[in-house]
């Protein structure tokens, strides 16, 4: 009676667990057959309330079924688990061999590349590259360069003031004084670097913009010797013979003074928006040093005498990449700056 229940109760069980189609179905034969109070369990206490005759036999049977169950069991979960190892594999499957994204260099901005350029030809020949605070103090900015307290450059429209009587550099020439002060004659000097001044913002005005200074102080330094600096420096620059012309030019640090124009390298002379429309772009004034100034340095105007030069260095980048917006410069926009 018991025997025949049993091996219905198997078969029942087999078919159960071998067509189980998922590991859910199969832990659910598993909870009806084998579980705690599953099937097999139950018949298992009530193996007392058997006859003693009976009791072994099947004792011995339900033992045989247990197994067997088991087994397949085992067998089916262990098949899921690989199949499910197997989907895994295939979709989280990662190419170790494939080539890494690699590093994504940035690159120089133009008046980066402009300035060490200059810095390397400066210094081969025999210049020293010299740097000045960009917060400046009256003296230094105006008084120490022959500048007249009453000169308009002073002026809050064209300087930026700062509360306590301190400015932002109008211009690089401060430094001149300060590589003076600090190394005295002779000196060979560049100071490339910010200057600031409150100008309205258009295509070829910035309130932030960077200078070149130079500055030479020797025996008997001529105009001649000044021409001979500034030509190396533009040809190292364009790389070709550059079209510029000499124009005397004001600066009160400087006697004579001269304003360098160079031709709207843009639009090759005929006008644009960069040279204003008139087919020049003030580059380079420069001068020879006034005694005054040699004066504030500390160098005796008697002994020594030099040149010196304010590059606006980026007018410069501008002409030597054709970027014909000075905005571009401190935009931050990739698109622009990748091309260099
Ligand atoms: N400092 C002057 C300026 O910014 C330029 C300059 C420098 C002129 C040196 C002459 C000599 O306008």
């Amino acid at each position: 009676m018991l025997d025949s229940q049993l091996s219905e109760l198997e078969s029942r069980a087999v078919s159960l667990i071998d067509s189980a189609p998922d590991s859910d179905a199969l832990e659910k034969a598993r909870v009806e057959f084998l579980g705690r109070k599953g099937s097999l369990a139950t018949i298992g206490k009530d193996m007392g309330k058997l006859a003693a005759e009976d009791r072994g036999r099947i004792g011995k049977l339900l033992n045989a079924v247990k197994q067997n169950l088991e087994a397949r069991y085992e067998s089916r979960q262990a098949a899921f688990q690989l199949g499910a190892l197997n989907s895994r594999l295939a979709a989280e499957w990662l190419d170790l061999t494939m080539p890494a994204p690699g590093a994504r260099p940035g690159s120089l901005h133009p008046l980066t590349l402009i300035q060490r350029e200059l810095e390397e030809l400066f210094t081969s020949l025999g210049f020293a590259v010299v740097d000045g605070p960009e917060v400046e103090t009256e003296w230094y900015n105006f008084d120490a360069l022959n500048i007249p307290p009453t000169h308009p450059a002073r002026d809050a429209q064209d300087t930026f003031w700062l509360s306590d009587g301190s400015l932002l550099r109008t211009h690089t020439s401060p430094v001149q004084v300060r590589a003076m002060e600090k190394f005295g004659a002779p000196l060979r000097i560049i100071a490339p670097g910010r200057v600031f001044r409150n100008e309205e913002v258009d295509a070829s005005h910035e309130h932030t913009f960077y200078q070149l200074e130079g500055m030479m102080i020797d025996r008997d330094v001529s105009i001649a010797h000044m021409l001979y600096f500034m030509k190396s420096l533009l040809t190292a620059i364009f790389h070709r013979e550059a079209t510029v012309r000499l124009r005397p030019g004001f600066f009160p640090f400087v006697e004579p003074g001269f304003e360098l124009d160079i031709q709207c390298l843009i639009c090759g002379g005929s006008g644009c928006p960069v040279c204003k429309h008139s087919g020049w772009v003030e580059l380079l004034p420069c001068g020879l040093v006034h005694p005054n100034v040699l004066r504030s340095g500390g160098i005796d105007p008697d002994q020594w005498n030099g040149f010196a030069f304010g590059l606006g260095l980026t007018r410069l980048v501008m002409m030597r990449y054709a970027i014909d917006d000075i905005r571009h410069l401190a935009a931050g926009d990739l698109r622009f700056l990748q091309q260099f």
